[in-house]
């Protein structure tokens, strides 16, 4: 057991409390942020004379050296110590002497854990945009070569209306185009550094907070110490922010999922992401999909854990906020994972174009168009509506598609139909037809890609 407190005590902690109080097994993944910080913190105490300018060298140069030694695998961080921030302090303490002890002058571990997670979690925001970025790449690229490739588009798994691929893919890109600006977003509010607000109430050294917090690239110091060492705001909205990530993934992992089944045959998922059954030679199973809309339950349990731990906390800093740290990792892993592992299974998935353009056509996709035939032909809509659902029931009992019909059997129904009718009703003149802003048409959807290119551009 190695602690920095034992000062007031008078007997050992039991080792079942030292063990369930230690956090060092999952904070260690701070290592870095931490000896930054500190890195920080000592040139601002040397700057303020707060430190010798030799002390500060000699802390620095130990600091440097234990990041390296960690880095290159030639130090280890053990559970023997209670938390990353005693690791750092022994290691340093053992390789420098007496200097190591002024390390945590006007500083507490809770301002110091508050900015370490503020380090990484700014990281992490930058890796997760990224990570948004490629997933509209691959989208951006799909569109561009699928603005003729038709398809049934649903409302209530129903096939409604024919749009084409581009246009269905163009509204995950939407999707994941609003998830980065909420990545902007966080990282822009987040960005205040709570160093220097010591264990709740400031410290009586002269501290620069304004040096620190640019040393750090943040954009000046929090504003109230008390909230500095207990906000934990900005975990919840990414939290949040990766659970919105992670239902558009398990909404479009849905799609895949029916997409791929045997009865759609729309898509198929590529042999190197999917899955075999150890009894059933004919299967390909889209696992991959599955999992990334199971683990979304993960991330959604995240968000309800850490509201739920912070509701009622009073000010300041309690040990309760430790908690976060395991959930947010976590959330972060598995969000990160299936980003990565989503784009590469939909940049090698194979869509089946004939498949989708014959499923949009005998699934009557074009009947409100058939409709709206009529209605440009002189017959009142509610009398147009009627005409083609009678049409649409005769081809049920046919099995056939509307543009399958005789000219015979439409004028059978209305007179009003004529030949043209065959073009108009073709899957091509009725995404054709729909051009307005944000619609499946090509001039429409040629417009939405052009500044999709730009936005990914800049
Ligand atoms: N491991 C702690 C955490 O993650 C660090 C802060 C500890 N501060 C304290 N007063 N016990 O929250």
């Amino acid at each position: 057991m190695a602690q920095l407190w034992g000062g007031r005590f008078t007997k050992e902690t039991d080792q079942l409390v030292y063990n369930f109080n230690a956090s060092i097994s999952f904070d260690k993944r701070l290592c870095e942020q931490d000896i930054r910080g500190s890195l920080a913190h000592v040139n601002m105490l040397g700057k303020q004379g707060i430190l010798t300018e030799e002390e500060k060298n000699q802390i620095t140069d130990g600091l440097e050296g234990i990041l390296k030694d960690v880095r290159e695998g030639r130090l280890a961080i053990t559970d023997e110590y209670e938390d990353i921030h005693s690791f750092v302090e022994a290691v340093l303490t053992e390789r420098i002497g007496a200097a190591g002890k002024k390390l945590h002058t006007g500083r507490s571990r809770n301002d110091q854990v508050a900015l370490d997670m503020k380090l990484y979690i700014r990281d992490e925001v930058t890796e997760l945009d990224g990570l948004l970025k490629e997933m509209l790449e691959v989208l951006l690229k799909l569109m561009e070569e699928n603005t003729e490739t038709f398809m049934p588009g649903f409302t209530h798994l129903q096939k409604a209306q024919p749009i084409t691929l581009a246009h269905h893919l163009g509204a995950y890109f939407e999707m994941f185009k609003r998830d980065r600006m909420r990545m902007k977003d966080i990282y822009a509010r987040m960005n205040m550094c709570p160093l220097g607000s010591g264990a709740l109430a400031g410290t009586t050294y002269p501290l620069d907070r304004e040096y620190t917090a640019e040393l750090m690239d943040f954009a000046g110091p929090t504003r109230n110490s008390m909230d500095s060492v207990s906000d934990r705001d900005y975990l919840i909205e990414l939290l949040s922010a990766m659970s919105t990530i992670m239902m558009h993934l398990s909404r479009f992992s849905e799609e895949v999922i029916i997409w791929n089944s045997n009865e759609y045959k729309f898509v198929e998922i590529d042999d190197a992401y999917s899955t075999g059954s150890s009894i059933m030679p004919q299967k390909k199973n889209p696992d991959i999909a599955e999992l990334v809309r199971g683990k979304t339950g993960r991330v959604y349990g995240a968000l309800m854990a850490l509201l739920t731990t912070m509701k009622g906390l009073p000010l300041a800093y309690n040990k309760d906020m430790q908690e976060d740290k395991e959930l947010t990792f976590d959330a972060i892993d598995t969000t990160k994972g299936c980003l990565l592992l989503f784009t590469g299974m939909l940049a090698t998935m194979k869509f089946n174009e004939r498949q989708m353009e014959d499923s949009a056509r005998r699934g009557f996709t074009n009947a409100t168009d058939a409709a709206d035939y009529l209605v440009n032909h002189g017959v009142p809509f509610r009398d147009a509506h009627g005409i083609v659902g009678r049409l649409v029931l005769h081809c049920i009992e046919k099995h056939i598609a509307l543009d399958d019909l005789s000219l015979a059997e439409f004028k059978a129904v209305s007179p009003a139909f004529e030949e043209d009718i065959y073009e108009a009703i073709s899957m091509k003149t009725c995404v054709e037809q729909r051009n307005t802003v944000g619609a499946p048409g090509r001039q429409a959807m040629e417009k939405v890609i052009e500044e999709a290119r730009a936005y990914l551009a800049k």
